[in-house]
Order: C-alpha cells, then structure tokens, then sequence
C-alpha cells in the first residue's frame, strides 16, 4: 500500500518564557537560556496508507493539534520530516486560517487560495460552500461576529469543497448542530469512498471506532499506541479508566481464563447491536486442570457515563457450569432491547463460588449501538383511542 503520508521521527518544541524581563538591565541579564524548552512531540513516526482515513486520539495537551499543524505545513517540526503526496486541506481548529477583520465571503476566497484554488474555481464552488455552510445571510458580516460554531460551519464547508486529496479534521465533528455533524459524517464518508485520505482528530472515541480504518495515540507527545481503532480506542479508555485506583484491565489466578470472547447481534453483525435487536455473548474458557466450579459473568458498560447498563452472572441465572476441565463455551442471550446509540465495553469474568478472581478483563470488548434511522423503524406500539364529546 502506498502511504499518503509519511511522519518520520517528529518533535517539535516551543520555547516557554517563564519569566518576563521587567527592566532593561534585567533584559540584558536573562539570557536565552532562561526559557524553558518544552517537548510537545517526541520522535512520532507512522504512515497514514493513501485512502484510510487516521484517526488520532490523546488526552487534552498529547500534541495532536500540534501534529496535524505539522502535516499542514502551518508548524515546522524541530526534527523530523514529514512526506506527502496530494492537496490538503486542513481544518484546523475554530476559525483557524481565517482574517477576524474580512468577511465570510473574502475569506472563503482567502482560505480557497491557501488551499492552492484559483479566484475562479472559488467562484465555482462559492455557491456550495455557503449552502454548506448555511451561512447566505451572514457572507458579507465580518467574521469576527460569528459564533465559534458558524466558524467552524464555514471552515469544514471550504475544506470539503476545494477537491483536497488529503483532508485533516481537528475536532469539527464534535461542534455544530445534529444535522450539521451528521452533514460533515456524510462528507467524510463520501471521501473514503473516493478513496481519498482522511486525518481525523477528535476525542468522541466512537467516531474514531466508526469512521476510521486505523488509530493513533499520542500521550504527553509520544505515541503511545497505533493500530485498529478498536485496540486503540481500548487503550486511551484503559488509560482515561487508570486514573481511577480500582481500575485494573486484566487481572487474576488463570487456573481458569477467558480463551476468547465473541460478541454477535441477532442480525449477525459483529460488536454491533442495532436498537430492537437481540445480543448474544459467547464465552470461551480454557483450564489446564480440572476446576470444580466457575461463575461466569459479563457487564455491558456505557462508554459515555462509565455504568452499566446490563449485568448477568451464570449463578444468578441459575446455571451451574460443573467442573471445567480444558474448555467449555458459555453463551449469554440478550433478548431485543431498545439499546441507546453509543459506544459500549463488555467486561468479561470468571470467579469461584468463595469468591476468588480466576480472571477478569475489564471493558475489554467494544460494543458499537449504531445510530439508526428512526423515521425507518417500525414501531411495534398499538393507539389507542377516546371520543369526547364537546
Ligand atoms: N505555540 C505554542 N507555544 C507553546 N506551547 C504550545 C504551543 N502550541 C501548543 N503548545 C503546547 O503543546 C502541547 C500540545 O498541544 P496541542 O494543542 O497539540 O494538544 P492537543 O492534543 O491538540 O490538545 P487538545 O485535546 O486540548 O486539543 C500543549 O501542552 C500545549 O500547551
Ligand atoms: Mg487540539
């Protein structure tokens, strides 16, 4: 696969000046070496392959702006290269690129040009960008009166329409109203399907789970961890859960252990469960000598408020699993249930009746509620009617 970007040992420091000189003799005397360097990206390589889209996660401060400004060519990295084929087009941040003194209107003009567009292809596409953006009534107001969130309408509305090969997003998804992000997820799946490159930075973790092929962690300006967006995506939620003391990801004796955990809908979709359908839980154990009793038990937890939302336990449930000795399959069904769309984890584990931890793994498996299409859902009620006489 060819990579649409390159990012080869990145770092990029800023200089931090502590301490303002207040006197010309102090000015004289703090010397350069008063500041303080501060690392906001250490040696980050990977390729981002031409036509995936990449997203990148990271706690507030990891540097990820920081590094989309580097791909843009809007920050020069201290060390490092980063090589690219292909017109960008960076969004970056709210209203980054655009003059607070111009109007709308000049500065789509502006910001088309940056973005490598002649006065006459911006005339061509001016039209759509304002319907875009649903900005006909404020074009010629400066956009130093607009709301941080028309900013940003106006700023995805240039960048999706100036034909980029490579588009990079900072955090626009998260802004705006319902059916404008639902508007932008439009766009962006329209460009994965022409195979264009996407850089997606954002910290709503199920759109990372939804949209993108592959993932990035950045942790204090390192990277902390690249791969599927699910393994990813559990690493930054083990992380964010690791400030909570109790929180431990994998724990336990293993006489007995999880072997393998699947998690498939009534309509034989993977780690997905569409609202009305049924969920089934399979469980695989595996023990090298005999054990004489096991509880098996899951918890779906909600990935946006950290509770559970459905819990179940063999003993609870009545079933008695004898004794494992190799392996056994346990399979939990979840009757339809209205499941609200979101992301959820599935934590998964295995004690003895007295109570000891044989092994657990905690929100270890995603869980995807997809968001459907209400007007297309049948729904199942029956009305009921009263006459009244006035
Ligand atoms: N121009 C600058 N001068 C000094 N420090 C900077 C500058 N720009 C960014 N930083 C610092 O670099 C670090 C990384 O910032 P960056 O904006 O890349 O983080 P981020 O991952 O995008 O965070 P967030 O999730 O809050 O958007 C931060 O500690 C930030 O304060
Ligand atoms: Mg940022």
């Amino acid at each position: 696969m060819t990579s649409a970007i390159r990012i080869d040992g990145i770092s990029k420091m800023f200089r931090l000046f502590r301490e303002r000189p207040t006197s010309l003799k102090q000015r004289v005397l703090v010397s350069r070496s008063r500041s303080e360097e501060f690392w906001a990206l250490r040696d980050v390589s990977f390729d981002i392959a031409e036509g995936s889209s990449m997203g990148l996660i990271g706690h507030n401060g990891s540097g990820k702006t920081t590094l989309l400004k580097c791909i843009a060519g809007i920050l020069r990295p201290t060390a490092g290269t980063i090589r690219y084929q292909g017109r960008l087009a960076a969004l970056l941040e709210l209203g980054a690129g655009f003059h607070p003194d111009l109007t709308g209107r000049e500065n789509v003009y502006l910001n088309a040009s940056f973005l490598g567009l002649s006065r006459r292809d911006t005339d061509r596409i001016f039209d759509d960008v304002v319907a875009f953006a649903e900005l006909e009534d404020f074009m010629d107001n400066q956009v130093k009166f607009y709301s941080s969130g028309m900013l940003v309408r106006l700023g995805f509305a240039v960048a999706v329409h100036v034909d980029p090969e490579v588009l990079l997003i900072d955090e626009v998804l998260a802004v705006g109203d319902e059916s404008f992000q639902r508007r932008c997820l439009d766009r962006v799946r329209r460009f994965q399907a022409d195979g264009r490159t996407i850089v997606l930075v954002t910290h709503a973790l199920d759109v990372v789970r939804d949209v993108c092929d592959e993932a990035v962690m950045l942790e204090h300006g390192s990277l902390h961890a690249i791969g599927t967006p699910d393994d990813v995506v559990r690493t930054m939620r083990h992380r964010m859960l690791s400030d909570d003391p109790t929180f431990v990801p994998e724990q336990g004796s293993r006489e007995v252990e999880i072997s393998g955990v699947t998690i498939e809908s009534e309509g034989g979709l993977r780690d997905t469960v569409r609202p009305g359908e049924g969920l089934t839980i399979t469980v695989d154990l595996r023990a090298d000598a005999p054990v004489p009793d096991t509880g098996v038990s899951f918890a779906i937890v909600s990935g946006s408020t950290n509770h559970p939302v459905l819990e179940g336990k063999t003993s609870e449930l009545g079933v008695s699993l004898g004794p494992v000795d190799r392996k056994k399959r346990v399979r939990f069904r979840i009757p339809a249930a209205p499941w609200v769309s979101g992301t959820y984890f599935v934590t998964v584990g295995l004690d003895s009746a007295d109570g000891r931890v044989f092994h657990v793994q905690t929100q270890h498996y995603p869980l995807t509620v997809p968001d459907v299409d209400h007007a297309v859902r049948a729904l199942s009620a029956r009305p009921t009617v009263e006459v009244e006489d006035l």
